[in-house]
This record gives structure tokens, sequence and C-alpha cells, in this order.
């Protein structure tokens, strides 16, 4: 007999509806699984969300106060997509419940609160994920696997990057986003997270980085309470607040195995929309990658006697990890709610098992300590080493 798993999420903004439509979908994409996943409850402050929630979604049970979901006897696992500065008291607490915790990247606002995050579930022994679903994509489990395999050589530098426009707009709303009461530091947190996160699968730990930030735009207009993302823009005679967060951070990077690195992102950029994007080079070779195009991986591969014809373009399909559940055959495109279907069926699938998962709360961990030597860095102007914030 197949076991359940009860399902709480908390927060159904972009990434509570798209975890949630993730566990509807695992059934039919999945049908060897191990576990029948069943949404049990959803907590949101927001009236609509929790309409959406029942009406939509078929949760049998919403609630305003999230504490409800963490104690409700037939959830198993709590999935957190609040904004970052809550995560610490809402995993804090799951885990107490003997819950198993998925959070949304990067776990936290800060490192300290993802070091306390880290311990309470450590200390309770359930099992945790983390949001990085760019680990999940076909095409970069491809590059893993190359690399891994030494097709490109010792690998002697790394190029990692998040440049979105999201935050491009100066009348774009002063969501929770911008805010460090709310969603902790500003792009170190938001996106840098998931580019640092990918260089860590690929080419592994990084000792040293030398790093800077900025605030391009210091003030936005103030979004009506409970409504507009950060995809949403106001009109120049709103009233403004503060932005307290950093719109660009960057850094130079040397890793554990002697490759240099740089990193950079922005919110505050005109031109690049959604470009998460790495190059790898090494000795034999090189391979680059771009969520905008997510289905296409640029190699070269200096051994196959072609390389005066510069990178071959490969393109994502079903002979590529996960690919073939969802369309099969050659260069039909998959997208970005296909790799939280992935990240969702792995995450129950270790909870099943009854192991530990990789990207947990210690691969928050590996990221945070490294944002933490960046924030250091920005302030004394030198480089820092990375020590990890791992508390014990
Ligand atoms: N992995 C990714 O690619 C990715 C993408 C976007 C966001 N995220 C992460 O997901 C998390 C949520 O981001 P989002 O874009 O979905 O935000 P969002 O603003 O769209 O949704 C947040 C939801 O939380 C609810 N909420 C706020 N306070 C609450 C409370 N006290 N109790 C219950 N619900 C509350 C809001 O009403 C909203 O519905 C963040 O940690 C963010 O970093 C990850």
């Amino acid at each position: 007999m197949v076991p359940r798993l009860g399902i709480g999420v908390i927060g159904l903004g972009w990434m509570g509806q798209a975890h949630s439509r993730s566990y509807l979908r695992i059934p039919t994409l999945f049908p060897e699984r191990g576990f029948e996943p069943d949404l049990v409850i959803c907590g949101d402050s927001v009236d609509a969300r929790r309409d959406e929630a029942l009406r939509s979604f078929r949760f049998p049970e919403a609630v305003a106060d999230w504490r409800a979901v963490v104690a409700h006897p037939a959830v198993d696992v709590v999935t957190v997509c609040a904004p970052n500065m809550l995560h610490v008291e809402m995993c804090e607490a799951a885990a107490a419940a003997g819950k198993h915790v998925f959070c949304e990247k990067p776990v936290g606002g800060t490192p300290e609160q993802t070091a306390r995050i880290e311990r309470a579930a450590r200390e309770a022994g359930v099992i945790t994920g983390v949001g990085y679903n760019y680990r999940w994509a076909p095409l970069v489990r491809y590059a893993k696997q190359l690399i891994d395999d030494g097709d490109l050589g010792e690998i002697t530098n790394y190029r990692g990057r998040f440049f979105s426009m999201y935050g491009a707009d100066p009348l774009g709303l002063l969501s929770w986003r911008f805010l460090h009461d709310q969603a902790g530091y500003g792009v170190s947190t938001d996106i840098l997270s998931h580019a640092v996160d990918l260089a860590h699968l690929l080419v592994g730990p990084i000792d040293r980085v030398v790093a800077t930030g900025e605030t391009f735009i210091e003030q936005r207009p103030l979004p009506k309470p409970g409504e507009g993302t950060h995809y949403d823009r106001g009109a120049p005679d709103d009233p403004m607040g503060e932005v307290t967060n950093e719109d660009y951070m960057g850094a130079l990077a040397v890793f554990a195995g002697g490759a240099r690195g740089t990193f950079e992102a922005s919110r505050a950029i005109f031109g690049p929309q959604s470009q998460m994007a790495f190059e790898v080079y090494g000795t034999k070779g090189a391979l680059a990658w771009n969520l905008e195009t997510m289905n296409e991986m640029q190699l070269f591969l200096a051994d196959d006697r072609h390389f005066h014809d510069g990178y071959t373009t490969v393109y994502a399909g079903d002979r590529y990890p996960y690919h073939g559940r969802f369309v099969p055959g050659d260069a039909n495109s998959i997208g970005y709610e296909d790799l939280k279907v992935i990240e969702d069926y792995e995450f129950l699938s270790s909870v099943a098992r009854g192991e530990a998962h990789e990207p947990g709360f210690d691969h928050a961990i590996d990221y945070v300590s490294v944002q933490a030597a960046m924030m250091r860095s920005w302030e004394s102007g030198h480089w820092e080493d990375v020590v990890s914030v791992r508390i014990g």
C-alpha cells in the first residue's frame, strides 16, 4: 500500500500556487511514485488567496493563521512559501511539531536565520528540502554529468549570474522583496542564491570572495495593503517608501578546487529579463546555459575536432533526465513549473523513503555562508574567507 503524504502549504502566492499545482500533477507524471500526495490545508493571511485555495486548488481547508497548518494532525509535510523573514518562525514551528519541511529558497531572510532554521530541523530529525529548482532542469543535470565525467577537463573558471528586470522600473511597487524587515537582504537573498547554488552543484565549494553591492533605486511607490507583487507598477503621484535592501551584488570568487569565478545579480537592470545563467570553462571544453532559453545548452568540446566551429547547441529532449516525463522526442520544450514538479516529486520521494534530501537545509547553509562572506567583503572592501554559519 502506497503511503499517503499529507501536505500543508503556507503562503499561496506565486510559489505556494506553483507547489500546489505540482502536488496535483505528480500522480500522472510519476506513476511509479512511492507515495500519494494529499493536499490537506493551506494557510494565507489574504482572504482572496484562501478562496483560491478552496475553489481552484481544492484544499479541503484554508486558514488565516499558519499555525493551524503546522498543527494539523493529517499534515506530514509543511511547504513554506511565505516572505523570507517569516520562514524562521514557520520552519521552527513545523520542525518542533515533527513535520518534514520544504522551504522556498534561500530559507530565511539572513544567514543567521538560515542557521537557526537548519539547527531546528536537524535537532528535530525531520527531512528538509529547499527550492533551488534550477538544479532539476534536464540540461543542468546533463551539464553536471559532463563535468563529473571529466568531459570539460579540469575546471578553470565559472561565471554565474541572475539578471532580472523585475525592479528596473522606478515605478515598480515597493513589494516585500524590497524591504529588509520582510525579505531580509535584497538580490543576494532573492536571486543570487540560485546562481551560487548552481555553482556549488556543478563545481563545488567556494573558499574566498571579494564583493560589492548597491541600491540603485532608493524609493518606490507603496502598494495597497494585500495587493501588488514585484511585477506590478504604481503611478508617479503615488505615495513613496524607502527601499531597504540591495538591488545589485557582484563578487569574484576562488573555489576550493582552484577554479576562479564571478557572480553577479541585479533586479534593476534593463535588457536581461530572467537571465539565470552560468558558463563553465575547463581545460578540455566549456558549456553555457541560460534560463531564458532553458531548453538549449551551448557546448564546446575541444577533442571533438570541431573546435574551429565554436559552440554546438544542444537541445533538450527525452534523452536527458526527466524531460520525457513531460514531452517525448527532441526539442519539444518544457517550462519553469515543470522544474517545480520534479523538485516536489524528488522531495516527497525522499520523505517516503525516510532519507535525507538534496538540496536540503544543509545546502541552504552552504549558500548563506558564501552570502555572509560577500556581505562582510562589501563592508570591509577586502577578500573574505567563506566560513560556515552552521550552528553546532
Ligand atoms: N524558487 C524560485 O524560483 C522562487 C521564485 C519566487 C519566489 N521564491 C521564494 O518563495 C517565497 C515566496 O515568494 P512568492 O514570490 O511566492 O511571494 P508572494 O508574495 O507571491 O506570495 C507570498 C504569500 O505569502 C502570504 N503571506 C504573507 N504573510 C503571511 C502570513 N503571516 N501567514 C500566511 N501567509 C502569508 C501572502 O499573502 C502571499 O500569498 C520567498 O521565500 C521567495 O524567495 C522562490
